[in-house]
């Protein structure tokens, strides 16, 4: 981003959101976020980051997740934010992330933190690294957003507690030492909010689920998306139409709508009689379709590290510029001495 761009943009609010490089991204990150990201390009100033040291709470093989990193940044890039528009960096590379962090941890408290159900669920599912990275989590995730004065954060309904969480955390601080957080609000997509798993519907996707067929990812090839649509666990009834208990047959209504753009109504017309195994093959057929050009530019892109690099870098520089403002506001209110020039 240019100079007279950075003044323009300074004055729309702030969009800020992340996804953590720690597995392949599934239709659930990009239906419940990353698809809807481009749609704030004009009207807000984004900023969308990946979000690597969030990844560190669960173990990960390091060459794995450099790999990742520079993956989901080219999911973002192929699913068309574009870099002059929006500005996409890695986490790692602002340290003010890692400063805002310290300073707000000590305004949180143990009893929100321990609140937390993701910080349950995910300790009950790694027994033996409950780290305490695991548990102030939502602590880096508050100096994410509010190191940029953000204003909305658009992410998927697993999300919401942090993002209560980083808000109670600005109001403190801001009525203890006077207005220096935005109080940001959460942009929750009504239908892609939780995609449910293609083997066990009650559950969320996730791209940490070790059964392949439970999650779709957003680069999987063609074949192999229509093949695990059609071994999606359904129901013993054949009518598409949703209800409550048909939590397969709802989630597959949802996707085919979330990608076609048709309505819940439109689609349980245009499948009446037909049964579920045409239905699944036109969801896995949608899916392609839909996700074919994300796939093809995402090659691109992944041929092209020094492109990857140059966007990293001027994402960190912009990033930088704006947080390290903030980390320094924040350290005069704490009552640090400015480091001496
Ligand atoms: P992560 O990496 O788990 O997920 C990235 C985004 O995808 C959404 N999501 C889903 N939406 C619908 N259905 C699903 N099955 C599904 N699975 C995941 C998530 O809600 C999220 O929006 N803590 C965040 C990353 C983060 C962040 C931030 C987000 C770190 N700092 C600051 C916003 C602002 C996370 O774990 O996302």
């Amino acid at each position: 981003m240019n100079a007279a761009n950075n003044a323009q943009s300074e004055k729309k609010k702030i969009i800020f959101s992340g996804v953590q490089p720690s597995g392949v991204l599934t239709i659930g990150n990009y239906l419940g976020a990353i698809k809807n990201w481009k749609s704030f390009e004009e009207e807000y100033d984004p900023i969308y980051c990946v979000v690597d040291m969030h990844a560190i709470t669960v173990r990960q093989t390091p060459a794995d997740l450099r790999r990742r990193t520079y993956e989901t940044l080219a999911v973002y890039i192929a699913c068309g934010l574009s870099p002059e528009k929006n500005t996409l960096f890695v986490q790692s590379h602002v340290p003010s992330h890692a400063e805002l962090n310290w300073a707000l941890a000590c305004h949180t408290m143990f009893g929100e933190l321990s609140r937390m159900t993701q910080f349950k669920d995910k300790s009950a599912k790694n027994a033996g690294n409950i780290n305490a990275g695991l548990f102030t989590y939502p602590v880096l995730m508050a100096a994410d957003i509010l190191l940029y004065g953000t204003s909305l954060v658009p992410v998927g309904i697993d999300q919401k507690q942090h993002l209560e969480l980083a808000r109670d955390i600005a109001i403190r601080f801001n009525s203890v030492y006077g207005d220096t957080f935005t109080v940001p609000e959460g942009y929750i997509p009504p239908a892609g909010m939780k995609i449910m798993s293609l083997q066990e519907p009650a559950k969320k996707m996730s791209k940490s689920d070790e059964n392949v067929n439970a999650s779709v990812a957003i680069l999987d090839d063609r074949d192999t998306i229509i093949r695990k649509f059609k071994r999606a666990v359904t129901d013993s009834d054949t009518i598409v139409k949703k209800a409550d208990g048909k939590d397969g047959i709802n989630n597959l209504i949802n996707i085919h709508s979330c990608f076609t753009g048709k309505s819940v109504e439109e689609i349980e017309r245009e499948f009446d009689g037909r049964g579920y195994g045409e239905f699944k093959l036109a969801v896995g057929e949608a899916v392609a379709d839909a996700l074919a050009p994300v796939r093809s530019e995402f090659d691109k892109l992944m041929a092209d590290k020094p492109y990857l690099e140059s966007v990293m870098k001027n994402g960190a520089d912009r990033a930088h510029y704006l947080a390290n403002k903030m980390v320094s506001k924040v350290y005069r209110k704490l009552g640090f001495v400015a480091r001496p020039r």
